[in-house]
Parts: structure tokens; C-alpha cells; sequence
């Protein structure tokens, strides 16, 4: 496995693949590697000839200062696991060789016909527009055939997917495949997360109740109407000591939009455990 950390090594390689007529698999991260981003990578190993994989802390959608000064680094430990797996090339650039400083000044703004403007976008003004940059540029500079991304980030799974098929960079990256992952979780049911390691004992105990009350909401659904499904699962975590709802929205799959019945419905929540803020989701 080889470690880049240069653009301009990384075409060299991409190029050498290309002119090979290999098939590449893309697994952008932020590093941190739990078995969730390994069964990404698995996945990527199995289905293509080459694998790539990103671990890049991408401070442009980061709107909070801490959280990106906070976010675990562990590049050693993340390329021991990458070796063993099979992957064959980590690019792992600074931000100052992945952005000029313009770039990391200015934010970037793209339209994502109002998939941005609710759930995660509206907590985290321009988190969207940073995510779509660095993925944008792994797509160019990558040119993967498939790119693999877990359903925990369901919102940024909807956003890349309008990127890649419906948006005016449509066509730009070839016949590039967005691989959904499903949500990987502990044995108690706890949505594995890089944020997960900055919890401790008791606040991982605690944010077990987040899952339960989700799993326990796929019942609630039967008899209740979306309004009172969503009020009970938002009273019931926030009754637990330590944990608080941020939202809980019951939406369409596709469109993100607030729904009035459980086809094609999904829970997206969001929870403050401590300081940590925790994503988890279920499809009704
Ligand atoms: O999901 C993540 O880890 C990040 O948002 C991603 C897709 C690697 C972009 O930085």
C-alpha cells in the first residue's frame, strides 16, 4: 500500500491505473477508522481493482471551530488497518496541498435545489457546500468508477447523489456508481462513529438510548401518525439524563421533505450526548 500525500503524485497514480484500464474504487474519509468505514472498504476492495481511500479532516465543512480542532486524528492506526485490508493507495493530503488559501478562505456555494436547507444544513450553515468540495475534487482527481458512502450520513448520501446524477456537474464524472453502505452498529445498537471515541463510559451508555428509541419507534409507527411518532421519540431521548434532541425529522427518502405517512419515510435525528453530537437514522 502506498501512502500519497501530493496531487500531483496522486494523478501520476491514477493515470498509471487508468492507461491499465483498471477498475478504481473511491472510500473518501475523515480518518478515525472504525468497522463502519471497513466495511465501506471492504466493499471497494471486493468490487474493483484498485482501491483508494481519502483520509483527509476537511476543514472547509467544518462550521465549528472546535469540533474540527477535536475531530480524532490517527493516520497510523488508519493505514495499519487500510494495509491489512487490501487497499492499494491512501491519499492523505495536508489542506494546504488540497486547497489554496482562496479556497479555504472563500466557501464554496452550490445549489442543491433545497436538499441543504433542512435537517443537518440548517444546524450547520455551509457544512453541505464544504462537503461537496472535497468530494468534487476526490472525483476529479480521482476519476473512480465507484464511490462507496454510508446511509449513517443520510443527508450527505442525498446531496452526493443529486451531485453526481441530477446537478449541472451531471455527466462530469463519467459513469461513476455511488455505492449506499448501510449503517454499521455495535452489538447494542449504537451507530458506529468516529465522534463515538470521544465519548466515555457512561456517555456511551447513555447514547445507547438514541438506537433503542429509534428501533422502538419502527412499533410506535403502526398506530401512531407521524407528529406523535416524532414528539415521543424526541420525548423519550431527551428524558434520558445527559442526552438532548437537537431535531428529530420524519422525511421522505428521496426528497428530504416533511411527510404526512410512513412510505418511504426516514428518521433522521440528532443528539447532543455530553458535548458530542451524535447522527443516527431509521427508514420507516
Ligand atoms: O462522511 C465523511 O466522513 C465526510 O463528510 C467525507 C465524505 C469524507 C467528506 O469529507
Amino acid at each position: 500500500m502506498q501512502i500519497i500525500t501530493t496531487k500531483q503524485e496522486l494523478l501520476r497514480q491514477v493515470e498509471a491505473c487508468k492507461r491499465k484500464n483498471l477498475t478504481i474504487g473511491l472510500v473518501p474519509t475523515m480518518g478515525a477508522l472504525h468497522a463502519g468505514h471497513a466495511s465501506l472498504v471492504r466493499r471497494s476492495v471486493s468490487e474493483n481493482e484498485v482501491c483508494f481511500v481519502s483520509v483527509f479532516v476537511n476543514p472547509t465543512q467544518f462550521n465549528n471551530k472546535e469540533d474540527l480542532v477535536k475531530y480524532p486524528r490517527t493516520l497510523e492506526a488508519d493505514a495499519d488497518l487500510l494495509a491489512s485490508m487490501g487497499v492499494h493507495y491512501v491519499f492523505a493530503p495536508t489542506p494546504e496541498e488540497m486547497y489554496t488559501v482562496e479556497e479555504m478562505r472563500t466557501s464554496f456555494t452550490f445549489d442543491f435545489d433545497g436538499l441543504d436547507r433542512v435537517m443537518e444544513g440548517k444546524m450547520r450553515p455551509g457544512h453541505f457546500n464544504g462537503v461537496v468540495q472535497v468530494v468534487s475534487r476526490l472525483f476529479y482527481l480521482i476519476r473512480p468508477d465507484r464511490a462507496y458512502f454510508g446511509e449513517k450520513d443520510y443527508q450527505q448520501l442525498a446531496i452526493i447523489h443529486y451531485m453526481v446524477e441530477r446537478s449541472e456537474l451531471c455527466g462530469t464524472f463519467g459513469d461513476l456508481k455511488i455505492q449506499d453502505c448501510p449503517i454499521v452498529r455495535d452489538t447494542n445498537g449504537l451507530a458506529l462513529s468516529s465522534r463515538n471515541q470521544r465519548l466515555n463510559e457512561q456517555e456511551k451508555e447513555r447514547a445507547l438510548g438514541i438506537s433503542r428509541t429509534l428501533f422502538a419507534s419502527l412499533e410506535w409507527a403502526k398506530t401512531m401518525s407521524v407528529a406523535e411518532v416524532q414528539q415521543r421519540v424526541i420525548d423519550t431521548i431527551n428524558s434520558i439524563a445527559g442526552l438532548e434532541v437537537e431535531y428529530y425529522e420524519i422525511v421522505d427518502q428521496s426528497t428530504l421533505l416533511p411527510v404526512s405517512d410512513f412510505s418511504h419515510a426516514i428518521g433522521c435525528v440528532t443528539v447532543y450526548c455530553g458535548p458530542v453530537r451524535l447522527i443516527d437514522n431509521i427508514k420507516y
